[in-house]
């Protein structure tokens, strides 16, 4: 499913894979400019997105919701648990009634790699589809807001960043559109690092320097970006006990002094606070991760208005 027309306009965001830098930094620096105070309430004013969510969410359902309703925009809120899929309706048949109502935009988070798209190719003409996170394919919007949060902290500049991604990158849709996103923006050195269980064999990787060595992959780098354990991966046999990964991979504040001085920390969250990540890290002052979550509503209020403001991108 094409998410950018003929004309080069993004009709949905369904992935950051072969967005353009150009694309991507118009989108970044509108972030910004939202993130400065210039927003404007009537961008979406009359039109209604809907929050269309197959899996749990905090972060991401709430920040969409607050991006679209600073824009403006009519807000309905869907919950899988107390809809009529728990009568098995499908989700193409949600949403074609959801877009009888008038509705225009959706987010959509679903367990399943590629079913955004899927929902995209049989959308009616003028709807957008924006993926909120569909199975461990995509997560376009936190590959943008860690982008965002990278650039604040370090620059515009990446041909120069060290940036090291730790953890279940073999489930991780946000360490795929982190990858795309880094690759797209030319940083300099991307190292991933985790247990040989957690990381893909596919061409996911290509370019990166890989490693299990956790405090070797640590020397220097200038972002850390913590990846949550999904701790269905113990009951899968894919990591021995909670305790050995962190003993392994847990991100302490001795280990953070291996990289740069000033260099930050992300997570995309929700944290396993003493398993990937220590509290003294998650609170102290290398850590970003509050401001990738207040970065997000800037982020989403960008794509919305790209996608569905008067006059698009
Ligand atoms: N980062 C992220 O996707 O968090 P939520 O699952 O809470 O939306």
């Amino acid at each position: 499913m094409p998410q950018v027309d003929q004309d080069g306009r993004l009709r949905h965001l369904l992935t950051l894979d072969g967005l353009s830098p150009a694309t991507l930094t118009a989108l970044l620096d509108r972030a910004q400019a939202m993130l400065d105070g210039i927003d404007d309430r009537s961008t979406l004013e009359g039109v209604a997105v809907c929050t269309l969510f197959f899996e749990p969410s905090t972060r991401t359902r709430l920040s969409f919701q607050r991006a679209a309703q600073r824009l403006g925009a009519d807000v309905l809120g869907f919950d899988a648990s107390t809809s009529s899929t728990t009568k098995g309706e499908t989700a193409l048949d949600t949403l074609r009634n959801i877009e009888a109502m008038g509705v225009r935009g959706f987010v959509v988070r679903h367990a399943h790699d590629g079913a955004v798209a899927e929902l995209a190719a049989s959308a009616a003409p003028g709807t957008a589809l924006l993926n909120a996170g569909d199975g461990r394919s995509a997560h376009p919007t936190q590959g943008l807001l860690d982008m965002l949060t990278l650039r604040q902290a370090k620059g515009m500049d990446f041909r120069e960043l060290k940036v090291l991604i730790v953890g279940d990158v073999r489930h991780s849709r946000v360490a795929r559109s982190d990858l795309h996103a880094l690759r797209a923006l030319g940083a300099g050195e991307i190292r991933v690092c985790g247990p040989a269980a957690l990381l893909p064999e596919d061409d996911t990787l290509a370019g990166c320097i890989v490693t299990q060595d956790f405090e070797a992959a640590l020397e220097h780098v200038d972002a850390v970006m913590m990846l949550r354990l999904q701790r269905e991966r113990m009951t899968e046999g894919l990591v021995d006990s909670l305790e050995d990964y962190h003993r392994d991979y847990g991100l302490t504040p001795q280990r953070l002094r291996r990289a740069a001085p000033d260099a930050v920390v992300l997570h995309p969250g929700p944290m396993n606070r003493g398993v990937e990540i220590d509290d003294a890290v998650a609170d102290g002052p290398q850590s970003l991760i509050l401001r990738q979550v207040r970065n997000g509503v800037a982020v989403r209020m960008a794509v919305l208005e790209a996608l569905m403001g008067r006059g698009g991108s």
